[in-house]
């Protein structure tokens, strides 16, 4: 074997320029070129200007979100947008990406304008990892994406896929996320997703899925995160859901079509953080099994059928909790809710409360974010409670019998929403109300001259004797 100790001098520096001709020289691919150029070609517009050292005749390795590995091939190509902000790329996915034949990742998220469907990924028999999220995406989840079976993660998040799941996904056993959440999905889920073995993350939620959930969990036992929500899924909570309990942190299936009673089982879930069963038709009582959730943060059982007795909890701290509209008759706000330290959101609506406000005395109020007492029997006032929620952003206590003069509240900068229609507030309404979003004061015992605000009329019928606009003038 040759050593360079063993060159002369001269020849060594030759051998070592050489080297360096041919790197500086070094050109991505050919393929890979036109691949990206086709990418760009199909971009009306880029305002951004991301794509803007893409140009022909360079270097493509070194354009903006590529990247390469041997050879000077393409491995993976990253351009994402910031969520919730304005269009970053507009056009359509170009086919001639399937020339990037050794691209192993393509993350393009939040570009938020780009339309295409997601077809030429089958010819990337070398792709691992898939992020297309929140674009504009249509057509189907192809047939046959189970031929890419180095997949090890496969969103499509956010787009406007249609069809059903394909079946050969089954055949992706190094999945370890599939998220299809928020696209246009129909079917059922087809059963050959139990192969999935490695999968941590299953995102279903948002689509037109039907038929029940699969009974198949028992295979799945590696699942941390399973969110159902938002589609049309019938029948019960299957009990194969039980070998989920060591790990599972989020269980979402609100906004379903769901019966029966809620399983016993869910109470061995030791490490869930959420449950969302929000928005179904579960009914009977709400299993005693609940007092084991220790680690629940985020609870939503809101618009069911459910029944007392409501359990105790022995939750360190909830932090989100939603009980609202169903047929509980719980009397007083919980203990365990009144005593979390880190609570933000408090959905109590129709619970058959009937404390007197003043005397609720919460362990924290600092992190409150949203209150919903409505449709309780209330009384008293919120005056003491809003004196101490600075950063409370919604306050709804509609249809309760509080008594208390408007003006005394404190109306906080961060407060945005406020409901008390339908109670026995008296006064006069205050100039602070106009700096809300919403507001409803409607069927109260209101009296004086409005001030100046945005809100309709609507807000302030129903009172003793308000008076100006929107409503009709004072007497003088
Ligand atoms: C989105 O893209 C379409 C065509 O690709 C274009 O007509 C439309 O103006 C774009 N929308 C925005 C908000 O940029
Ligand atoms: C890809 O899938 C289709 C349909 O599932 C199949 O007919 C084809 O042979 C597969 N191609 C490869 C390269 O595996
Ligand atoms: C899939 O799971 C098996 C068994 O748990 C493990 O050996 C393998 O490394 C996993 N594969 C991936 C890609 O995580
Ligand atoms: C909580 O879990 C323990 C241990 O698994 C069990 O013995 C107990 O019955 C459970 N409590 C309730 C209320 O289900
Ligand atoms: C509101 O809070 C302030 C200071 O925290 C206190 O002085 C005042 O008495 C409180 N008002 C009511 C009505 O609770
Ligand atoms: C105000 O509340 C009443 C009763 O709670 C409701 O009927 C009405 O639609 C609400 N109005 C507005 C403007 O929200």
């Amino acid at each position: 074997m040759l050593s360079f100790s063993q060159f002369p001098v001269p020849l060594l520096f030759i051998l070592l320029s050489l080297h360096c001709l041919t790197c500086l020289a070094a050109n991505c691919h050919v393929d890979d070129e036109s691949g990206l150029l086709g990418f760009k070609s199909g971009i009306t517009s880029d305002p951004s200007g991301i794509l803007a050292n893409w140009k022909a005749g360079t270097d493509c390795c070194k354009w903006s979100g590529v990247s390469c590995g041997d050879n000077n091939r393409v491995t993976s190509l990253s351009l994402n947008g910031q969520p919730e902000k304005k269009q970053i790329l507009s056009g359509t996915i170009s086919s001639s990406l399937s020339k990037l034949k050794k691209l192993g990742s393509i993350y393009l998220t939040n570009l938020n304008n780009l339309t295409g469907t997601p077809n030429f990924l089958l010819a990337l028999t070398e792709i691992q990892i898939v992020y297309i999220e929140n674009n504009k995406l249509s057509g189907h989840v192809p047939a046959s994406i189970g031929n890419l079976t180095q997949l090890f993660a496969l969103s499509f998040l956010g787009n406007r896929l249609t069809g059903p799941i394909p079946s050969s996904i089954g055949q992706l056993t190094q999945l370890n996320q599939l998220k299809l959440g928020g696209n246009l999905l129909t079917g059922a889920i087809p059963t050959s997703l139990s192969n999935l073995k490695n999968l941590t993350y299953l995102s279903l939620e948002k689509n037109q899925l039907t038929g029940p959930i699969p009974n198949f969990f028992n295979s799945l036992s590696d699942l941390r995160i399973l969110t159902l929500s938002y589609n049309k899924f019938t029948g019960n909570i299957p009990v194969s859901i039980t070998s989920l309990a060591p790990q599972l942190r989020f269980l979402e299936v609100g906004h379903n079509y769901l019966t029966g009673k809620i399983p016993d089982f869910l109470g061995q879930f030791r490490a869930l953080d959420t449950l969302d069963l929000s928005w179904n038709r579960f009914s009977g009582t709400v299993p005693k099994t609940f007092a084991n959730l220790t680690k629940i943060f985020n609870l939503d059982l809101s618009h069911n059928l459910l029944v007392d007795p409501f359990p105790t909890l022995f939750v360190k701290g909830i932090e989100s909790l939603d009980l609202s509209y169903n047929n509980f008759h719980l009397g007083t706000i919980p203990n365990w809710v009144t005593a979390s330290p880190i609570i933000y959101s408090l959905k109590l609506a129709k619970c058959g409360i009937k404390i007197k406000l003043d005397n609720w005395k919460p362990k924290t109020t600092y992190f409150y974010d949203y209150i919903d007492l409505s449709d309780n029997e209330i009384s008293g006032s919120p005056i003491g409670l809003l004196n101490k929620t600075d950063y409370l952003v919604g306050f709804y206590a509609s249809g309760n019998k509080l008594k208390f003069d408007l003006e005394k509240l404190r109306i906080v900068q961060a407060l945005k929403d406020l409901d008390l229609s339908r109670n026995m507030v008296y006064g006069k309404v205050p100039k602070a109300i106009s700096g809300l979003n919403k507001l409803n004061l409607s069927s109260n015992h209101l009296c004086g001259q409005l001030p100046a605000t945005k809100f309709g009329a609507n807000s302030f019928a129903g009172n003793d004797c308000l008076c100006g606009p929107p409503l009709p003038p004072c007497k003088a």
